[in-house]
Formats: structure tokens, C-alpha cells, sequence
């Protein structure tokens, strides 16, 4: 079976590409060091000829409201058209929990476009809706930082590691579509503030975690229920604790 890997080179997908390399399939991976772009079509009708399941994992160059508002439309409409016309069984998407509950946001807003696209396509369709990565804290502080300051919501998130929401998205790949959606986190609920805390003392940071349940969080403002599933979700195994020691370890 051949799979396409649309952001193959990216966290996620270079993480889903080994999974499905090392159970014997065929995967391309599709990215625009690879001479596919779904931005531009580039490529795009011969990644897909012959592909039963495509993956999509890309993510917007630019996290700026119009930019990735035109990324995951423009991007969604190319892909999903080369896939009806190739006719792919199965396409997966990788979004985020609680999405319609942060459309504050315009990088939520932009996800929410990305899913209806999925929706309305003929592609048989499971989009995975994951919570934060362990590994997005880095990302979370940069865009929080004010001089020495970072001012996060206390409200509650749920991250999971990269590994398991790979092997999630890769089991997804392999099984029948829902045309639907599910829910994946992490196994631990803490306050985004106090998380970030412990991320910085680990790495021995020394900008300061404000608490602010005023903080917006790209764009939005939080509470306990707004990143969090809200009823059944599959949960991941790895810790913060234990996630912390696996990448230093690695370092
Ligand atoms: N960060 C989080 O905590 C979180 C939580 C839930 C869901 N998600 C979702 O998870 C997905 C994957 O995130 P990630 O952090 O793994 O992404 P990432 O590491 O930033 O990788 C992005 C990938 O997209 C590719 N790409 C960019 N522009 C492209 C284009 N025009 N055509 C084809 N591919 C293109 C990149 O290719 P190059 O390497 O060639 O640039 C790269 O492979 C995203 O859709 C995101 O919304 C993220």
C-alpha cells in the first residue's frame, strides 16, 4: 500500500513516515523540499497517483492570521482535489483540541477551515484532533515572552508527546475511515502557567512565568475546558516527567 505524507519532513510526519517505513509500506513524503507543494500544486497529481491514504501534517510557514488562514485553505483545496481525482480512500488530518472553541483565534480559525474543507470533500476522511506537543512549549513561550516576562493563562492543557500522537496518527492510517473526528492528549491535566514553569526550570531559563488568566493564548483566552477534551479521548502514555528525561537524555 502506498502512503503520501503531506509535511513528511515536519515533527509529526518525519515521526510517522519511520512508523509506517519500518511495518513495510511504501511512503512518500511529500513536502516542498520534496518537490510537492500544496501551496502551489507543484508535483501534487504524481504524489498522489497510486496512493490508497494520504496524511496530511503540514503546518503554515507563517502563523499570522491571513497567512495561515490562505496555507490551510489554498493548501486544503489543491490536495483534496488531487485525491478525489486520484481517487485516495483515506485522508487523515492532524488538528487541535477544541478547536470550535477557540475561533478567537485565527490560527483556530484556520484549523476549523482546514476540517470543513475535509468535510465537504469525497475523500473518506478521520481528522485526529491532538492537544499541544510537550515539544510546542518552546513555541508557547517565544510567542508569550515580553522582555523577561512570559504571561500565561492558568487554565488547564493536557500535551502529549510527539511519539505517541505519531503512533496514534499512524495506527489512524492503517485502519478504516470514521469520517469523523476523535480526540488525542496527553495523560496529565496541568495549568499552562505552572507547565511552563517547570519547562523553564528544567532548561534553567530564567524568564519569568506570569499567571495571568487574562493571557491570551494566540489570540484567545483560555479556560480549564477550552484545549482539553471534553468527553472521550485516546490518551498518550509519556509524562511530562518522563518526556523531560527522554529529551535531555538525548541531548
Ligand atoms: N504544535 C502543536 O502542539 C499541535 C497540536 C495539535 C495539532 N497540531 C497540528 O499538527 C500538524 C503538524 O505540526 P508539526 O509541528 O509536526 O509541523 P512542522 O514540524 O512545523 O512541519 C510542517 C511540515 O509542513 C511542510 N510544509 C510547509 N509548507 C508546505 C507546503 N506548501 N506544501 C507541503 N508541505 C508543506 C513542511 O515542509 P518543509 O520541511 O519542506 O518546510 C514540514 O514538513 C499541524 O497541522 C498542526 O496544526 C499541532
Amino acid at each position: 500500500m502506498k502512503i503520501l505524507v503531506i509535511g513528511g519532513s515536519g515533527l509529526i510526519g518525519s515521526k510517522v513516515v519511520t512508523n509506517l517505513r519500518q511495518l513495510g509500506y511504501e511512503v512518500l513524503v511529500g513536502s516542498p523540499s520534496t518537490g510537492i507543494n500544496t501551496m502551489t500544486g507543484e508535483g501534487l497529481a504524481n504524489a498522489v497517483k497510486g496512493a490508497q491514504v494520504v496524511i496530511d501534517l503540514s503546518n503554515s510557514p507563517s502563523f499570522e492570521d491571513q497567512a495561515v488562514l490562505d496555507f490551510f485553505e489554498t493548501s486544503g483545496r489543491n490536495l483534496l482535489a488531487a485525491e478525489e481525482a486520484a481517487g485516495v480512500k483515506h485522508h487523515i488530518a492532524l488538528s487541535v483540541v477544541g478547536t470550535e472553541r477557540m475561533l478567537e483565534s485565527g490560527y483556530f480559525r484556520a484549523k476549523m477551515a482546514q476540517e470543513n474543507l475535509i468535510k465537504a470533500a469525497k475523500v473518506p476522511y478521520t481528522i485526529v484532533r491532538s492537544t499541544q506537543f510537550f515539544e510546542f512549549l518552546g513555541g508557547i513561550a517565544q510567542y508569550g515572552t515580553v522582555g523577561n516576562e512570559i504571561r500565561l493563562s492558568p487554565a488547564h492543557v493536557q500535551p502529549i508527546s510527539s511519539d505517541d500522537i505519531a503512533a496514534i496518527v499512524s495506527d489512524t492510517a492503517l485502519a478504516q475511515p470514521i469520517n469523523g473526528t476523535f480526540d488525542a492528549a496527553g495523560p496529565e491535566k496541568v495549568g499552562l502557567a505552572e507547565l511552563m514553569k517547570r519547562y523553564l526550570t528544567a532548561l534553567k531559563d530564567t524568564r519569568v512565568v506570569v499567571s495571568d488568566s487574562k493571557a491570551a493564548y494566540y489570540g484567545a483566552q483560555l479556560n480549564d475546558q477550552s484545549l482539553t477534551p471534553i468527553g472521550e479521548a485516546r490518551l498518550g502514555t509519556a509524562t511530562f516527567a518522563a518526556w523531560l528525561n527522554k529529551s535531555q537524555s538525548a541531548k
